[in-house]
């Protein structure tokens, strides 16, 4: 059965992926895109998002989000993923054709309107918890809310915190103690698919619209990784999420206590993933601690053939 799905995102390189996933997989029913503030400014994010859905013939609403967090100051990730948020690839000017409708109410009216919704957040979490907040129903109505974020061991911004948590770890606490199934995929797991040439090379070989995209992505990506990290080439994150759906025996997944620190400290934003329930505190997500890589690359593999 075809699952319904709202992704929220905030594109990236690895959220252009995610959409591309999800955009016609015939398990997926992809029911909307509301868009966040995080790897560039709401402008930068919701235009990549429009132009990577355009781009591909995915039709779907396409909704404007929040532009700041909940309550800390905006961070964005330039370093990685250039000053569009989507440097590699150039579109075409596919005009404003957003709907007008804020990203948060998108994810209310898709949620409410449809039968059991799951919620795939691969940016920050705030317009997933500002929909929590607005209309709280929704809680009863949705399925599960899929997350790339957090990490059972080190950041990738700060010693502690990754990316996504980071920017917005008020946020990430409304969800994760929402009472609602949460599936967290951090970079635990994220850190294990790495873009190699290897990887570029096979995708670059199917020759088609779909694949000129990922390819000359990837390309600035991984550069921009190496400059940044050292390392010669970058994780692809997002898609893990999606791929999840897609085959559910792709990750090993353990449910567990999760409490985001929102201290303030030098732990802020990060997950705390209590793997040997020290806690004996109450299970509130499932926490991805293991990914099939091989098949990974072929359901990325097969996404980009089904354009
Ligand atoms: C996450 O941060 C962003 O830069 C990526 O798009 C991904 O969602 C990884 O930490
Ligand atoms: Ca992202």
């Amino acid at each position: 059965m075809k699952r319904n799905i709202s992704l929220d995102c905030d594109p990236g390189h690895d959220d252009a992926v995610a959409i591309l996933l999800a955009g016609k997989n015939p398990n997926i029913n992809l029911l909307g895109i509301s868009v966040v503030a995080g790897n560039q400014t709401i402008q930068k994010t919701a235009r990549n998002a429009l132009n990577v859905a355009t781009y591909l013939g995915i039709n779907v609403p396409i909704c404007i989000g929040c532009e700041f967090p909940m309550v800390r100051e905006r961070v964005i990730c330039a370093a990685i993923h250039g000053e569009s948020g989507l440097d590699g690839f150039d579109f075409p000017n596919y005009g404003d054709r957003f709907d007008k409708r804020h990203g948060v109410q998108l994810i209310i009216d898709t949620v409410m309107n449809n039968d059991k919704v799951t919620i795939v957040a691969t940016g920050p979490l705030t317009n997933v918890a500002m929909a929590i907040k607005m209309e709280p129903k929704i809680l009863d109505k949705l399925d599960e809310i899929i997350i790339m974020g957090g990490s059972v061991d080190n950041g990738n911004t700060s010693p502690a915190a990754e990316f996504n948590i980071m920017c917005d770890p008020e946020a990430a606490h409304v969800v994760f103690s929402s009472g609602v199934t949460v599936r967290m995929v951090g970079l635990n797991v994220t850190r294990k698919v790495i873009v190699t040439d290897e990887v570029v090379n096979r995708m670059e070989k199917i020759n088609n619209k779909a694949s000129d995209m990922f390819v000359k992505l990837m390309k600035v990506f991984n550069e921009n990784q190496r400059k940044t990290f050292g390392v010669a080439a970058g994780p692809l994150h997002d898609p893990a999420t999606i791929a999840s759906i897609i085959d559910s025996d792709l990750i090993k997944w353990q449910k567990m206590n999760v409490v985001i620190d929102i201290s303030h400290g030098p732990s802020y934003g990060r997950t705390n993933c209590d793997v040997f329930d020290y806690l004996r505190a109450p299970h509130n997500a499932y926490v991805a601690m293991d990914i099939d890589v091989n098949k990974y690359w072929d359901i990325i593999e097969q996404g980009i053939r089904s354009y």
